[in-house]
């Protein structure tokens, strides 16, 4: 891409999160499997679902604006994926992964959120109406996501994590 345009600047944007929607679908099945808590493993489970849709909603959006759907590797993502591996390649206490796991689905909302209002504000500028609400649905799913997490973690029982 030439990076001159706003277009250019959307287009990039929808490219990463068609990359990053499409991994974290199989990064959440992944956690799903690895926590034994039943709210924060169905919770994994419930938004893997969203995020199939959120690919669906980003197709459309392709769709829409008359491209075909691509992915732009995502450094910061596969930055986080490598950092769980790491961790869980370590065999840590279930306890205390349960935990890394919550906070880093966290950071993914966090991502996530910040690059969906981006995309959302430039839909907008650009006259995209239907675009924008395609991305604005999105956006308020990671953010009941990531609100979901939020509460899972201070309503962990910490008691039953080693000091
Ligand atoms: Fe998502
Ligand atoms: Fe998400």
């Amino acid at each position: 891409m030439s990076g001159d345009t706003l277009t250019d600047l959307f287009q990039e944007g929808l490219k990463e999160m068609y990359y990053v929607e499409n991994q974290l679908v199989d990064v959440l099945e992944e956690l799903g499997e690895e926590v034994d808590h039943d709210g924060i493993e169905d919770a994994f489970r419930e938004h893997k679902e969203e995020t199939e849709e959120h690919v669906n909603r980003l197709e459309e959006v392709f769709d829409k604006i008359g491209e075909s759907p691509e992915k732009k590797q995502v450094h910061a993502l596969d930055g986080l994926v490598q950092d769980h591996h790491e961790f869980s390649d370590d065999d840590p206490e279930q306890n205390v992964l349960n935990l890394f796991d919550t906070a880093a689905a966290e950071k993914t909302e966090h991502l996530e959120i910040a690059a969906y209002g981006n995309l959302t504000f430039m839909a907008d500028k650009l006259g995209h109406d239907e675009v924008a609400d395609l991305l604005e649905a999105n956006l308020r799913e990671e953010e009941e996501a990531l609100d979901k997490l939020k509460s899972l973690t201070e309503e962990y029982d910490v008691e039953s994590v080693p000091a």
